[in-house]
């Protein structure tokens, strides 16, 4: 197993210590190397994907990777930004299929803004197109064109999915429905949208060969407002890449904090890029603030999907929940009545967990 590692910007190097630190401890056969991507990556050598990580990620089983950018970078030019090196890094592999879990654990139910009437037993995957949509459509740029005779800017995007782009997350999406609870709803915006018009009739193509899922859809304005007014109606979640990446900050927010939140991004053949749902979060970098449990969790869905260990993947899971039955807490969940700690003492706790098998 070779695990190209890219701690990245902000909280990355210390949430990714912590993920090491646990996978390390579980006694399996496997090489890391480092290198860097984003912010790092521009001050270190002035590229934000720099020629030596596609070299190494290219070659790599599994990529493991902190979190990029930062307002130190937020006056280069585009082309320079951390975050170019996030979406070029998920083009190259071809990681088209994004699995982000919102689950809430019991003992962060007041942590959530929501009631925990709402949100007890919350448990939603977002299944979320990651290599097309807007994100990557041309044309795209800021040019001026003439309008009512003069000359005026005007900012260029364009949405756009092939059927085979649509074809192949909808199929990923309904073989997770059917792991778990056997729904699966669809956002888009086909009363005004082409491109979803042609997304949902792909996914209504595909139901009938998973007679064994339920299919539904539901306009992505009404599923932000179901997402907060009745959470649990939803199972796997499978939409484009803007829609999921708004959806998915608002469904970590359900479970109390996106400091909890891992997610995979798979390419055809199982091949991953794991990383926490979360940013770089710059303000408390370098503070032993950080809440490392999403990257720790990011370290579980990579032995499950990319390396088929599920068994040390629910070990990393179960040490996860008996620390938070312990009662520690980050910053990001900390409530009155439970122990707040640092990053390090964090992943301090999950390594004991584990190595008492809790
Ligand atoms: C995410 C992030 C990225 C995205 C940014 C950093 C480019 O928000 O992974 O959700 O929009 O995909
Ligand atoms: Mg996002």
């Amino acid at each position: 197993m070779r695990i190209c590692v890219l701690p990245g910007d902000g909280i990355g190097p210390e949430i990714i210590a912590q993920a090491l630190r646990v996978l390390q401890s579980l006694d399996l056969e496997f090489e890391t190397e480092q290198a860097l991507l984003g912010g790092c990556a521009v001050d270190a050598v002035g590229d934000p994907f720099p020629e030596a990580t596609r070299k190494l990620a290219l070659a790599a089983d599994a990529v493991l990777l902190g979190a990029v950018g930062g307002p130190k970078w937020d006056a280069l030019p585009r082309e320079l930004r951390p975050e170019r090196g996030l979406l070029g890094i998920r083009k190259l592999l071809g990681l088209f299929a994004n699995l982000r879990p919102a689950v809430l654990y019991p003992e962060l139910a007041n942590a959530s803004t929501l009631k925990p009437e709402v949100v007890a037993g919350l448990d939603i995957l977002i299944v979320r197109e990651l290599t097309g949509d807007i994100y990557f459509g041309q044309p795209r740029g800021i040019e001026t064109r003439e309008i009512d005779g003069l000359p005026r800017r005007v900012g260029v995007n364009t949405m756009i999915y092939s059927e085979e782009e649509i074809r192949r997350i909808g199929k990923v999406a309904f073989e997770a429905a059917r792991k778990r609870q056997r729904k699966l709803c669809s956002v888009d915006k086909i009363n005004v949208l082409e491109t979803t018009q042609l997304w949902r009739d792909v996914m209504n193509e595909l139901a009938p060969a998973y007679p064994d899922v339920e299919l539904t859809h539901m306009l992505v304005d009404n599923a932000a407002m179901q997402l907060v007014r009745a959470p649990r109606q939803f199972d796997v979640i499978v939409t484009g890449n803007m829609f999921g990446d708004i959806l998915s900050d608002e469904a970590s927010m359900l479970t109390g904090s996106i400091g909890m939140l891992p997610s995979a991004s798979l390419d055809e053949t199982g091949k991953g890029l794991y990383e926490p749902c979360h940013g770089s979060a710059p303000d408390i970098a370098g503070k032993d603030a950080a809440n490392p449990l999403a990257t720790i969790l990011s370290v579980a869905m990579m032995l499950r999907y990319s390396f088929a260990l599920e068994d040390a993947a629910g070990r990393i899971e179960n040490a996860v929940k008996s620390v938070l039955k312990r009662g520690l807490r980050t910053g990001d969940i900390y409530e009155p009545g439970t122990t707040k700690v640092g990053t390090a003492e964090m992943g301090n706790a999950v390594l004991e967990a584990l190595q008492e098998g809790r």
